[in-house]
């Protein structure tokens, strides 16, 4: 009764140290819903939730052949009537969405 308590308590241990290794460190990556949420909030008013809504002369981005520097880098800077990112998302956030547009593309 005594180890069977024990070999409980010591599984428990383990699963508790387990799944903080698993989480990548608090800060250095944003969560694949703070991206979504950050696509969500700042991109989808013009490409769309699935970046096909080509508001206010936006390119649909399914049909994009960026690659993911220039999708960084024109997230970032911004171009025309799309608005500059830097120094309101994080660098971090702003790789997040460009990796995550690319699920867009049939
Ligand atoms: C105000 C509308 C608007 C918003 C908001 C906007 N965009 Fe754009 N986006 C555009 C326009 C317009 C272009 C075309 C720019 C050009 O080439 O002159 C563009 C171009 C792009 C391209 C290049 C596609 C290609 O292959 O030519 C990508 C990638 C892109 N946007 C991603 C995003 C992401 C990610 C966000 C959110 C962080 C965003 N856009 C927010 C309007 C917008």
């Amino acid at each position: 009764m005594i180890l069977g308590i024990l070999s409980l308590f010591l599984l428990v241990q383990c699963g508790e140290q387990a799944s903080p290794a698993a989480e990548p460190a608090v800060g250095s990556q944003p969560s694949f819903a703070a991206i979504q949420r950050a696509y969500t909030m700042k991109c989808s008013l013009c490409h769309g939730r699935d970046g096909k809504l080509m508001a206010s002369k936006a390119p649909d981005l399914s049909l994009s052949t960026m690659t993911l520097e220039e999708r960084v880098a024109i997230i970032t800077y911004g171009k025309g009537t799309m608005p500059p990112q830097k120094g309101i998302l994080d660098a971090n956030t702003i790789r997040g969405v460009a990796a995550y547009i690319e699920e867009f593309r049939d």
